[in-house]
């Protein structure tokens, strides 16, 4: 994989042979999770109300690609206005994708590649104008490289909850363990002290990311390595789901009401804890994150561990910040991407285990914080300090509020492209078909 560092300061002519390469392969990726594995029914057919028809994410960001790359940054005229509505994800929630009239697999797969061609025939005649933010950098073709990366972690998702025969195969049969050694302390302190939040300055952040600014955070401890099944099934058998105290009341009301007892997907058989991992049924392994929890269920964890969660600017001092120099990093280890230093773009279908990716570790030795699972922090989603909705107020602004709950740091489905120490996502609390996980926090105790 070409290096996410490299799009900053690079010619424009260099720049766009890196985006020209990384369009090619994200619609490879999109194929290998769409066309090339399921056959036209499966991709038609809807698995959960929660998720899309693979088809549905296959034909919008072809439709997303048009309206930005074509008739945006090329003025070109629409190929097909008349589907717009269609793959609108604000006209159509995605319960009602299956009965519209989308594009049948064959046809979705010809428009999104006629898009394409036209996409890489304009690419030379865009200019990359400091003065306009929507091509400045390579803006708006990073923004459409990471929204089909994000398309392919949902189509995951999706493939997570089918049914029937497994379509996807995992590239490394055994668990990852990267050689790694475990970190000698379970916890750090970080010191009481002012960060920078968030960036001004990386090329393809969005608008949520934006501006940088100064944080002041009291000292608090923060776990070396997310939460592990392990852990997580203490919880369940120390009565954890029966126990009112380590509950937000609204995560009480959810655990009544949904009936849930363990994370999603796990069933238990003759005293042993079992996972569905893409349509297959196996043990829980248990030096793995957990993962398919929802933030209520990470609380509570949290309350009866006698932690909390973090909160996002706790996520992002650790993961960033470094002391010494003064400076937030792009990446916990520094400011290029490089492979090897944490588990992200699908590499196998699932987290790694402690004491993996000892060299992706941050400034404070806390590990694994981009990739292996997207990790619940107690925040809402909020815009920074002289937030602006840029280029479109549905990407971030629309879900600002006291909704939806920030995970940070992605997944093993996550593609390097599409993650950094800034990146903000976020979903309602009670959502558990993401691949989401946690780790602790707590504040020191008061001292003499
Ligand atoms: C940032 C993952 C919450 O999937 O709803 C996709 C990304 N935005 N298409 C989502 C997104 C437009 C978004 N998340
Ligand atoms: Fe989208």
């Amino acid at each position: 994989m070409s290096t996410p560092g490299s799009i900053v300061e690079i010619a424009e002519d260099d720049l766009k042979e890196l985006i020209a390469a990384e369009l090619g392969a994200v619609r490879d990726r999109s194929f290998g999770l769409t066309t090339d594995v399921l056959a036209a029914d499966d991709l038609t057919g809807q698995v959960s109300p929660l998720m899309s028809p693979l088809v549905w994410d296959l034909a919008h960001v072809g439709n997303y690609e048009e309206l930005w790359l074509l008739r945006a940054a090329a003025g070109i005229e629409a190929m097909r206005p008349e589907i717009d509505d269609l793959y609108d994800a604000f006209e159509h929630p995605r319960a009602e994708r299956p009965s519209l009239p989308l594009l049948p697999p064959d046809e979705a797969r010809s428009y999104i590649g006629t898009v394409r061609a036209k996409v890489l025939d304009s690419l030379a005649s865009v200019r990359f104008d400091t003065a306009n933010p929507l091509t400045s950098g390579g803006f708006v073709y990073g923004m459409v490289v990471q929204h089909e990366h994000m398309h392919d972690e949902t189509m995951l998702a999706t493939h997570q909850l089918r049914k029937g025969a497994p379509a996807l195969l995992d590239p490394l049969a055994e668990p990852l363990r990267n050689g790694g050694e475990r970190s000698r302390v379970d916890e750090v302190l970080i010191e009481a002290g002012p960060f920078q939040m968030g960036t001004s300055d990386h090329p393809w952040a969005y608008d949520n990311e934006r501006p940088a600014h100064l944080v002041d955070v009291p000292a608090y401890y923060i776990d070396v390595e997310p939460v592990t099944n392990a852990a997580y099934i203490a919880f369940i058998e120390a009565g954890g789901y029966d126990d009112p105290r380590w509950w937000d009341p609204a995560g009480w009301e959810w655990r009544n009401s949904s009936g849930k007892r363990a994370p999603a997907f796990w069933s238990r058989q003759g005293g042993e804890w079992l996972r569905r991992r893409f349509g297959r049924t196996e043990p829980v392994p248990p030096g793995e994150p957990v993962q398919h929890v929802c933030w209520y269920e990470a609380d509570a964890y949290a309350r009866w561990a006698g932690k909390r969660l973090p909160t996002e600017a706790e996520w992002e001092k650790a993961a960033r910040w470094d002391p010494a120099a003064q400076h937030s990093r792009t990446y916990p280890w520094g400011e290029h991407y490089a492979d090897g230093h944490a588990n992200l773009g699908q590499q196998m279908l699932r987290p790694s285990e402690t004491g993996s990716y000892a060299s992706g570790a941050s400034a404070y030795g806390v590990r694994r914080m981009l990739g292996d699972v997207w990790e619940w922090t107690s925040s809402d989603f909020h815009g920074y300090p002289g937030f602006q909705s840029f280029p479109y107020k549905e990407y971030s602004e629309v879900f600002f509020g006291p909704e939806y709950k920030v995970l940070r740091g992605g997944s093993w489905a996550t593609h390097p492209l599409a993650i950094r120490g800034s990146f903000r996502n976020w979903d309602y609390p009670i959502r558990r078909q993401i691949f989401s996980g946690f780790r602790c926090a707590r504040t020191p105790p008061e001292g003499p």
